[in-house]
């Protein structure tokens, strides 16, 4: 399966959790979407792209009573990551695989969530994704999206021209984001959405609900 790992390069893949922190797109990310995703008690919870893990793990640690899954494609982002549920105590599932293929059953989880994911993907393998997390959500359940939105405001410019000057793959993949594409992706899919906060350093935070 082919995909961008989570800094681009292989070799930075080490270094993701303390960039990712340092740039805000870290804990605090994690946590704002969390907060967004009100998970209850019992509920099953699917984090797509779960990267290193710091999602699943943080939901799993702050909801001991629901059960968190996680699906990553990329071999050295997913050994981060279980080495980090072993030394974190928690138990939850991570399991390798890619957003366009979800290896579950119809109607299988209440609420999906996925950070910094979206901007990685090409633009049929979003639709294919997003085909994907609809038919693996209950009815009425949710699917959490934060990730680059719209291009306006210096923060996201800067780091849009700086991508594109280095010709990093995510030039061409997060094109769909910054053009505004994703509502509309959405909704092809079959989602009602909703923009439920203000933007977070470029970042957009989406639900998108299965009606
Ligand atoms: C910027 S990282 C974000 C990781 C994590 N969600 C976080 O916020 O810390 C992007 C992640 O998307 C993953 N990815 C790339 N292609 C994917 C695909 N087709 N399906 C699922 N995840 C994918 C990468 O391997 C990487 O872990």
């Amino acid at each position: 399966m082919k995909y961008i790992p989570t800094l681009s390069i292989d070799a930075l893949t080490p270094y993701f959790d303390f960039l990712s922190n340092l740039f805000g797109f870290g804990d605090a990310l994690k946590q704002r979407v969390l907060n967004l995703a009100a998970i209850k008690d019992g509920e099953h919870i699917l984090d797509v792209g779960a990267g290193t893990g710091s999602l699943a793990i943080l939901a799993k640690k702050q909801h001991l009573h629901a059960e968190v899954v996680g699906i990553e494609p990329d071999d050295q982002a997913l050994n981060i990551a279980m080495r980090k549920v072993e030394t974190s105590g928690v138990q939850l599932s991570l399991i390798q695989a890619g957003a366009e293929c979800l290896p579950f059953r119809p109607a299988s989880f209440d609420v999906v969530v996925s950070t910094l994911v979206f901007h990685h993907l090409p633009t049929e393998i979003k639709k294919q994704a997003l085909k994907e997390i609809y038919r693996v959500l209950q009815d009425n359940g949710s699917f959490l999206l934060a990730d680059f939105g719209e291009s306006r405001g210096l923060f996201l410019g800067v780091l849009a021209g700086i991508v594109k000057m280095t010709r990093l793959p995510e030039s061409k993949t997060a094109q769909d984001n910054l053009d505004g594409n994703i509502p509309m992706f959405m909704r092809e899919a079959g989602f009602s959405i909703q923009e439920v906060a203000t933007k977070f350093r470029g970042v957009q935070f989406l639900r998108a609900t299965k009606r």
